[in-house]
């Protein structure tokens, strides 16, 4: 099974950026616990700031990978590009969230792509990628 986790502008800073948010840990150290958790599955990571490299990597992948677990950071709120992205592919999306976007500004609460996704995680802390993983198997 191939899954692609995509992460989105800023989340290259985790582990540096507003901590009290975000937690301490970088990703790419928890991508690593993941791939030795699910070593049958064949786990990918992609990260960019730049929406439309997020936008050719869903097409990409988005027709021959089993899964997509999208956290689109900020451009979750704002992004029709990246939600008409979405609707065009086949493989499903789950939206992932860090943080509890509900708990925070109002701004957060709507998301551009959630009604294109398969399900939405949020507020799990980096666990929220695991948990999505979970939802495919
Ligand atoms: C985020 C929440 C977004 O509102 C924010 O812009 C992010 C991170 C999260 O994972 O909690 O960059 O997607």
């Amino acid at each position: 099974m191939k899954i692609q986790i995509l992460n989105g502008p800023n989340l290259n800073l985790l582990g540096t950026r507003e901590k009290s948010i975000y937690g301490e840990r970088g990703f790419d150290s928890y991508f690593n616990e993941l791939k030795a958790k699910y070593p049958a599955l064949e786990l990918e990571y992609y990260q960019s700031n730049i929406e439309g490299e997020l936008i050719n990597k869903i097409h990409e992948i988005g027709f021959s990978y089993d899964g997509i677990i999208f956290n689109a950071g900020a451009y979750t709120h704002t992004s029709l590009a990246i939600a008409d992205a979405i609707a065009a592919v086949k493989t499903p999306v789950i939206e992932v969230h860090i943080s509890n976007v509900y708990s925070r500004e109002e701004f957060r609460h709507k998301s551009m792509m959630a009604r294109n996704c398969k399900g939405v995680i949020t507020g799990f802390g980096l666990d929220s990628y695991r948990l999505a993983i979970e939802s495919f198997l």
